[in-house]
């Protein structure tokens, strides 16, 4: 008789705990802990063989200039923007994590991407959540092809196993993880042994069988994937479906990526007709005002592999109140503060009973210290109530001593800005090109006096 152990895990940050306790100790989160129960070995050896997986792969020692280096054959998902996350397309065999908040487009992108691979190879689709009608009704308004793709509706992972064994996908969905149980374990679907078993047993499935898995996860309010968290470490990829109701844009990202870099950024707009890639993300972020305002401009944040256009806008305005607000949306609250001491201490501004408002247009989040510059440039533009010429464009770091830091990527910073026609560029003198780009005028600036003097 096969020994179960249990062990308490933390469904925050995955660490395991001999017994249970109230608080995580590496997190310090409350009440995250929770019991799971451990398939010991002899009994996942039993049901390895049971699904056909004895003697599958004999493990062999080679030496490292022996090992194959033929580059990884990855196939399209058929949308350029998923493929660059990914890293260039999906690696047969490799196992995705795509999460996101309910009603992101997870499921409708991944039915776009498995209607469109169905023609070419066999795709399974296992929903969980959805019947097998509304996936179909959706497929049939979204106009997609319907003859090749097999359709699901399972949650207990060992059946799944048997029906890929005999269908033999190339591609998989399983829509979610978090309804995903194994007969083994003995808690509720969505509890974190289930989730976490679940998911290492199709993980080691993929890559045996050499089918690209798609495990879809929610997200929990605080934008941390409910219990999928602790999976991280068994999947090769995770990537990351954004955007806010209000707005049609999503934004999807590389969290952890095994074949590729990671905070790669693709855009797709949630439209009538399903998710639909955005090719040139610069001009929806983009798309201004017809009058310049104060305190608004145009920076070139990177991500990933490409230049962004977006704009910063800052609001300075007398405060009524003893501590004046400091609110940032879409930018890092710390720099934001830290950038007002530097704006006090090198350039003479004060601002202490000033509140300040900053954002960045579209909800997209910038990360990137190259904003620090456009930040700053946005703060005085507001304060002094004037307008910043409309095709200036702006980046750079700022140091504490008010010097200005070059940022990686100028060059093609500066490129893009010139393709969308912008005329003026304000930004480190370390990043100076040899040669303007055409038809611009560039300024480099040392610190914080040579910036405002070029304003
Ligand atoms: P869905 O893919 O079900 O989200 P998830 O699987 O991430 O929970 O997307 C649901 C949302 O998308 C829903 O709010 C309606 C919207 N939607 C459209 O706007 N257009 C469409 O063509 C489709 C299919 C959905
Ligand atoms: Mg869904």
């Amino acid at each position: 008789m096969a020994k179960t152990k249990t062990a308490y895990v933390c469904c925050e940050c995955g660490a395991e705990y001999p017994r249970w306790q109230g608080q995580c100790s590496e997190c310090k989160s409350w009440n995250t802990i929770s019991e799971i129960r451990l398939v010991s070995a002899t009994q996942s050896t039993r049901n390895d063989r049971y699904q056909g997986f004895a003697g599958q792969t004999q493990a062999k020692v080679q030496t490292l200039d022996h090992i194959d280096l033929a580059d990884l054959p990855r196939f399209s998902s058929g949308f350029r923007e998923l493929d660059r996350v990914l890293g260039g397309g999906i690696v047969p065999g490799s196992a995705i994590l795509i999460g996101g908040h309910p009603g992101a487009g997870k499921s409708t992108l991944l039915l776009q991407v498995m209607c469109h691979l169905a023609q070419s190879m066999s795709a399974l689709y296992v929903t969980g959540e959805e019947s097998l009608q509304q996936v179909a009704l959706r497929a049939k308004r979204l106009e997609l092809p319907r003859e090749n793709l097999k359709m699901l509706a399972e949650t207990s992972v060992e059946t799944i196993g048997q029906i890929a064994l005999q269908e033999k996908p190339k591609i998989m969905v399983i829509d979610s993880i978090q309804v995903m149980h194994m007969a083994d374990i003995q808690s509720a679907p969505g509890g974190v042994s289930q989730v976490r078993e679940s998911a290492a047993w199709l993980t080691r499935f993929a890559k045996q069988h050499h089918v690209a898995m798609f495990m879809v996860g929610h997200v929990t309010k605080d934008g941390s994937l409910a219990g999928p968290k602790v999976l991280e470490h068994c999947i090769d990829s995770s990537i990351l479906l954004e955007g806010s109701a209000d707005s049609r844009y999503r934004t999807l990202r590389g969290q952890k990526n095994r074949f590729g870099a990671i905070n790669e950024l693709g855009v797709f707009a949630m439209t009538e007709q399903g998710m639909k890639e955005v090719n040139n993300p610069s001009a929806i972020f983009l798309s201004r005002a017809e009058q310049a305002a104060p305190g608004s401009v145009v920076m070139v944040v990177w991500e990933g592999t490409r230049p962004l256009l977006v704009e910063i806008q800052a609001l300075v305005d007398s405060s009524p109140l003893a501590n004046p607000r400091r609110v940032s949306v879409g930018l890092e609250q710390n720099r934001l503060s830290m950038l007002l001491a530097v704006l006090h201490r090198h350039g003479g501004l004060q601002m202490a009973d000033q509140d300040v408002f900053a954002n960045v247009v579209g909800g997209v989040r910038v990360t990137e210290t190259a904003a620090d510059l456009a930040l700053l440039v946005a703060m005085i533009s507001s304060f002094r109530d004037q307008t910043l010429d409309q095709d200036l464009v702006v980046f750079g770091e700022v140091g504490l001593s008010g010097e200005i830091r070059p940022v990686a990527n100028g060059q093609e910073r500066l490129h893009e800005a010139q393709k969308h026609g912008f005329k003026r560029a304000i930004i480190p003198i370390a990043n100076m090109p040899k040669t303007n780009p055409p038809g611009m005028e560039v300024i480099g600036v040392k610190n914080l006096a040579d910036a405002l003097e070029a304003l």
